[in-house]
């Protein structure tokens, strides 16, 4: 990569044909953005005009009209000789004033993906072009399990990035992994199963929401391999979740071996395996670990969404269940929602077949790659007795200490330290895993040291011991979510906290 397209790629320029607005617009509000934004600063030299217009794809002169007109708009300035640069009074979009700039809060749960690099101009050009160009009676009630054009589009793009076995029916959109996880345990119940067996350590939201659908949820541990094989056959469950190519939390990816076994653990009980392959989009390593589904469609179901891709607020997901499932899930979709937003699901199809999304992708992988070497690095500089486990790969890592600590104390240390962290034990069942799930999707490199120094002083400060582990709460404070600039998220609405709520007991399978 030369250094043009480099600075194409930090300022995440990207142009579309086809998507209702000209070159030139598409450019010049990128880059009229990127100075708001502030990562064009006053000052920075842009790319010659040659350089940028080879790297996007176009033509020169469209991008020597941009950057005349922003000239003259007062964003840039041109000195003969040296080339266009910001202006000095191009500042950042003002920021309010404040008594005293709030002290930063670092938020390194795992779980979502940097939302301040949602491709906001793509997803703004597609549903411009979506708005343009869909019939109107494709605004109407479509097939519940999805439009035939996303469907289509995640058929290619699950062979080719994932190489999942399917065809354009054998695709079901939810709204993201959830809903194609408690569609299957609906679907389940119905055939008869009455287990559904679980990763142990495994996301603690997700398994409380799937006990809920009249399965009984069985927890089977995970060690440096996956999941032992062996003891899910113990279980006498003939369905399983896993999460193969990163487990989470652990980060393991499931050996060759345990692959093997797991796929013949299904052949023997005429099982299913449930994949969630919930950040499969991220290897920050030359290893590829393509799908289960590929392996074996008849007794995998292949899962995920855009939540860790793109943002979780999209809620657009897909289910590939193996064919003898697949009435049954239709079924299951048009009963629970009829089918889920119809612009939504274009807009991805349109990202995704104009290279939009590739392109974002791409831009994230070395983001997210980049930040987790950091974080790494500053752990192992700062608590080099603690072991960073698990595969390269996603947006979150294990950190595990090698001898005992107080848990509940140390995220309780981390938290005075402006750092808001996931204590491991909180997504254990029969295991004793200790230490922090870290994510890193949006700690910038830059502030990894200080994240790793302040984590190290909160584990001095913590000791070792166990009491008071269980008093950790998941979710912040009202206080540490107003400092991090949300609302929060409370998933269990008052007097329906964990284990308070009633089963959900499936309706009969064929309403
Ligand atoms: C293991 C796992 N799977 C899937 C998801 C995403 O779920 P959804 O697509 O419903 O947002 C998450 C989100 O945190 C997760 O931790």
């Amino acid at each position: 990569m030369d250094h043009g397209s480099r600075v194409a790629e930090l300022l995440l320029l990207e142009v579309l044909a086809g998507s209702g607005l000209s070159l030139r617009e598409q450019l010049r509000v990128q880059l009229v953005d990127a100075v708001e934004e502030g990562r064009l600063q006053p000052g920075d030299r842009l790319p010659p005009s040659r350089q940028l217009a080879r790297d996007l794809g176009i033509a020169r002169g469209t991008v020597v009209d941009v950057y005349d007109q922003l000239v003259h708009d007062g964003y840039f300035v041109a000195r003969t000789g040296s080339g266009t640069s910001v202006a000095s009074r191009a500042a950042p979009r003002a920021v309010e004033p404040t008594a005293s700039p709030p002290v930063p809060m670092y938020d390194v749960r795992p779980g979502g993906p940097d939302l301040s690099a949602f491709p906001r101009t793509a997803w703004a050009m597609a549903t411009a072009h979506v708005l343009r160009t869909l019939p109107d009676a494709d605004l109407g009630y479509v097939p519940p399990w999805g439009t035939r054009v996303l469907r289509e589009q995640l058929t290619r793009y699950l062979a080719r990035t994932r190489h999942v076995d399917t065809d354009v029916d054998g695709v079901v959109v939810t709204s993201g992994v959830t809903q194609a996880l408690t569609l299957l345990c609906r679907v389940l119940y119905a055939r008869g199963h009455r287990t559904l067996a679980v990763e142990d350590p495994s996301n603690a939201i997700q398994r409380q929401v799937l006990g809920r659908y009249g399965l009984q949820i069985v927890d089977v541990p995970v060690d440096a391999d996956g999941i032992d094989v062996a003891a899910l056959a113990r279980t006498g469950a003939r369905a399983v979740l896993v999460t193969p190519a990163h487990q989470y939390p652990t980060g393991v990816v499931l050996s060759a071996r345990r692959r093997a076994a797991l796929l013949d653990w299904a052949a023997s009980c005429d099982g299913l395996v449930v994949e969630d392959d919930y950040d499969a989009e991220f290897p920050h390593a030359r290893t590829f670990v393509p799908s289960l589904q590929g392996a074996a469609p008849d007794h995998v179901a292949h899962v995920s969404s855009v939540s860790k891709t793109l943002a979780p607020g999209i809620r657009l997901g897909w289910v590939v269940p193996p064919r003898r499932l697949h009435q049954d899930l239709l079924g299951a979709k048009r009963d629970d929602d009829f089918g889920s937003g119809v612009i939504g699901q274009h807009v991805l199809a349109h990202l995704v077949v104009t290279g939009a999304y590739d392109r974002h992708l791409r831009r994230q992988r070395t983001a997210y790659g980049m930040r987790r070497q950091a974080l790494a690095a500053g752990l192992a500089a700062e608590l080099p007795d603690w072991q960073v486990r698990g595969s390269p790969a996603g947006l979150h890592l294990w950190i595990e200490p090698s001898g005992p600590v107080h848990e509940g104390a140390l995220v309780a240390e981390a938290l005075t330290r402006d750092v808001l962290v996931l204590g491991m034990s909180t997504m254990c069942r029969t295991v004793d895993r200790r230490g922090l799930v870290l994510g890193f999707a949006r700690l910038r490199t830059s502030d990894a040291p200080l994240v790793a120094r302040r984590l190290a002083e909160a584990v001095r400060a913590a000791g070792d011991g166990t009491a008071a582990d269980a008093a950790v709460p998941y979710l912040p404070s009202p206080e540490v979510a107003a400092r991090l600039g949300t609302t929060g998220v409370d998933f269990f609405p008052a007097g329906h906290g964990p284990g308070r709520e009633p089963p959900l007991v499936p309706d009969r399978p064929d309403r």
